[in-house]
Formats: structure tokens, C-alpha cells, sequence
């Protein structure tokens, strides 16, 4: 058997053979089954760049508006998912309460005939349809609220703002929101992605492979890096402190958050993208303290770590426009859930087409031969 060299964190090792998007992290390019990220995000909208990703083409016409239909029907969740998530402690982080309602989802449409194509659409559409309303829901509960029905006249991004809000939500600010969606839905190998692989290289159903994600998502490396950049621009607070305190990173070795990128070494072109949404939302709804200080970072940031290839990464401005909207910053990371749903499926359904268990090994570097030693004499 060939022996491969261990590199922690898998890098540069493939996973899986993909079609569902491609990055150069050299020359700053994404592309979603070969259409470019700019061009997705200034001509489609998050329901056809789902449809994009999950079935591999751009939909018809009809095609698109069916599977618009059929997402806006399925969006209510059950009344026993919703009493579930209103025992939920308010303290708890919204992640933690979407990965348990999604693996919840599970217990109501479980492991049917996954090479079914009725199937992989019925759970594509409930998991696209319900995890916004489970989003909100428990948003609204958390305050001592009811959830808000959702609105059948919105598309997938007002509806999202309007169960989160309880209004009808600004024409820009809903545009702005769906490109957001469409800017995280889908980026290659990703630690989430890949724990959406093995869980469905296990066979088991679509519910359990989101759930499975989400948890993954959640940690400070990966999607919750959005939350952390608020935190230090509050932290940072003026444009004069920025230089110290990114000196200080430095010198600590510390990471600053929104910067970097394990397969970018230019620019990430979602980070550009957002920031020309986020200069839009400022110039309609007020300027912002914190996108000043963020558009000093940047520079400072190059100036400083350029070299090492540190520019800022998609989290860096979806924060600062989430915020602008109102969003509270323990949804970001929610919401970066609600749109890699997309990519997540289409790798489960990917997946699925050449399954394979994942199972790979390891290198040894404990004990052998060691001796059992009785509790008395330990
Ligand atoms: N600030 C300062 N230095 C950095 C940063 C940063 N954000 N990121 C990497 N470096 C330096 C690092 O110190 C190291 O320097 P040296 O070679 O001198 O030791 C070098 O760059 C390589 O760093 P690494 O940690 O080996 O890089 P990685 O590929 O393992 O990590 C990363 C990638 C995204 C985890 C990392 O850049 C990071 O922790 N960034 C901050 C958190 C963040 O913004 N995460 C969101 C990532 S994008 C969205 C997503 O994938 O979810």
C-alpha cells in the first residue's frame, strides 16, 4: 500500500472529484459550475444559484418558477419542531439551535430511498425551505416572541428578513441580502463541505448531512469568523487605532479575524463584491463608523502581511453588512448556514452519485506493548 505523507490539515490533499465550483487562489477566482461569482452575483438570484449548484445547470424558465413554488410552500415548519425549539435555553447560541432542528427535520422525513430523485428533491426543497423559517423562529422565540409566519408575496430573501424583523423589509436591503446568500453558497473543500461528505458517504439521510455541516461551520476558523470581525471593530472603535492594533497582532502572532485564507492568497473576490454591497447600504441607510475603520484595516493589513498572501476573506465585510441591516451578530453564522444549504446538498447528491465511505487513515505515534496497570497502583 503507498504511504502518504501526513500534512495536518489536509492540505493540498483531494478529498473528492468535483464539478460544483472552482477557486484559483492565485489569480482570486471563483466560479459556481463554471459561471463566475461576479456574474451569479449581479444577474441570478440565490434560488437559481441553489438550482445551479444542486442539479448542475441554470434552470428554464418553468423550472426555475416550479422549484421557486414548491421551496415558498414548504417553508412553514411544524408545529412540533417549533414547541421543540421553544424549550430551547435563550442563551443558547442560534448555531447550536439550528443544527439541533435540522437533525430534528430528520425524524419526520428519514432515510427514504436516497437514489430516488423524488426523494433528493423532497429534502433538497424542505431543507432550502425551512432552515430561513428555523432561523428566525428561533431568533423571535429567544425573545420571548412568537414566530412570524412567513410571507408568500416575498422571495427567498425579503420572506428571510421579514420572519426576522417583522416587516417588510427595503427593496435594496433584500437585494443586498440575496447576493450575500449567493456569495456563501458553495466554495469547494471547505471543512463544512467535507463534513457534509463523510456523513453522506455513511448513507445516511440529507438531514443528518446538514446537521452534521452546521456543527462544523460554527467554530471561529471557518463561518464564525464573521462574529469575531464585529467584535474587533468594536474593540478597535476609531481609525486612529487600527495601525497598533494590527502591529500588535503581529508581533503576537495572533490572527486578525476576516483576514486569510487557506486557498486565496490575493484578495478573496467575494470580500470585493461585499464591499462595494456594503458602501451601497451605507450611502442609502447612513455611514458607518465601522466600515471606515474595516477600509483601514485593509490597507494596513496589505501593507504589513501582503507578502504572506493575508488579504481579507469573505467574513470581512458580510459582517459589516449584516450589521447595517440590523442582524444580530450571533445570526451571521446562521445565516452563512442558510446559503451553504446549496452547496452542502449539491455535495450530498454529488456524493451520492459515486459514493465511497470515507475512511482514512492515520499515522500512528502513541504506545505500544504498554502494560495494564491496576487503579491501586496508578
Ligand atoms: N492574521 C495574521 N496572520 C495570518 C492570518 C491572519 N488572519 N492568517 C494567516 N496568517 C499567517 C500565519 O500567522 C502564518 O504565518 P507564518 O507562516 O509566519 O507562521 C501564515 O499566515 C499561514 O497561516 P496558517 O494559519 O498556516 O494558514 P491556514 O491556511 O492554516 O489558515 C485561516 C487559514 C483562514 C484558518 C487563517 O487565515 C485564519 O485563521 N484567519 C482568521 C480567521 C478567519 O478569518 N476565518 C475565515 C476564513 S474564510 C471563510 C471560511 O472558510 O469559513
Amino acid at each position: 500500500m503507498m504511504v502518504c505523507e501526513y500534512k495536518p490539515g489536509l492540505e493540498g490533499i483531494p478529498a473528492a472529484e468535483s464539478s460544483i465550483s472552482f477557486v484559483d487562489g492565485q489569480k482570486g477566482l471563483l466560479e459556481y459550475r463554471g459561471i463566475r461569482i461576479e456574474e451569479l452575483a449581479q444577474k441570478s438570484t440565490f434560488l437559481e444559484t441553489a438550482y445551479l449548484l444542486i442539479w448542475g445547470e441554470l434552470p428554464t424558465k418553468d423550472e426555475l418558477s416550479a422549484f421557486e413554488e414548491e421551496v415558498n410552500m414548504h417553508r412553514r415548519i411544524k408545529y412540533r419542531i417549533r414547541d421543540m425549539m421553544k424549550s430551547f435555553p435563550e442563551s443558547g447560541h442560534p448555531m447550536d439551535a439550528l443544527q439541533a432542528s435540522a437533525a430534528a427535520l430528520g425524524l419526520f422525513y428519514s432515510r427514504r430511498d436516497l437514489h430516488n430523485p423524488a426523494y433528493i428533491r423532497d429534502a433538497v426543497v424542505r431543507l432550502l425551505a425551512t432552515i430561513p423559517t428555523m432561523v428566525a423562529a428561533f431568533q423571535l422565540m429567544r425573545k420571548g416572541n412568537d414566530p412570524v409566519r412567513p410571507h408568500d408575496e416575498l422571495d427567498y430573501a425579503g420572506n428571510f428578513l421579514y420572519m426576522l424583523n417583522e416587516k417588510i423589509p427595503d427593496p435594496l436591503a433584500a437585494h443586498v441580502f440575496d447576493v450575500c446568500l449567493i456569495l456563501h453558497a458553495e466554495h469547494t473543500m471547505n471543512a463544512s463541505t467535507f463534513s457534509a461528505r463523510v456523513t453522506a458517504s455513511t448513507l445516511t439521510d440529507p438531514y443528518a448531512v446538514v446537521a452534521s455541516a452546521v456543527g462544523t461551520l460554527g467554530g471561529p476558523l471557518h463561518g464564525g469568523a464573521n462574529e469575531e470581525v464585529i467584535q474587533m471593530l468594536e474593540d478597535i472603535d476609531s481609525v486612529e487605532n487600527v495601525r497598533p492594533y494590527i502591529e500588535d497582532c503581529i508581533q503576537r502572532k495572533a490572527k486578525i479575524m476576516g483576514f486569510g485564507h487557506r486557498v486565496y492568497k490575493v484578495k478573496d473576490p467575494r470580500a470585493t463584491i461585499l464591499q462595494n454591497l456594503a458602501e451601497k447600504l451605507f450611502t442609502k441607510f447612513g455611514h458607518d463608523k465601522y466600515f471606515d475603520i474595516a477600509q483601514e484595516m485593509e490597507r494596513v493589513v496589505e501593507e504589513k502581511l501582503s507578502h504572506k498572501g493575508i488579504y481579507p476573506n469573505v467574513d470581512f465585510y458580510s459582517g459589516l453588512v449584516y450589521r447595517k441591516m440590523g442582524i444580530p451578530t450571533d445570526l451571521f453564522t446562521p445565516i452563512f448556514a442558510i446559503a451553504r444549504v446549496a452547496g452542502w446538498l449539491a455535495h450530498w447528491k454529488e456524493q451520492l452519485a459515486e459514493n465511497r465511505i470515507f475512511r482514512p487513515t492515520q499515522v500512528y505515534n502513541g504506545r505500544h506493548e504498554a502494560s495494564y496497570i491496576p487503579i491501586e497502583k496508578r
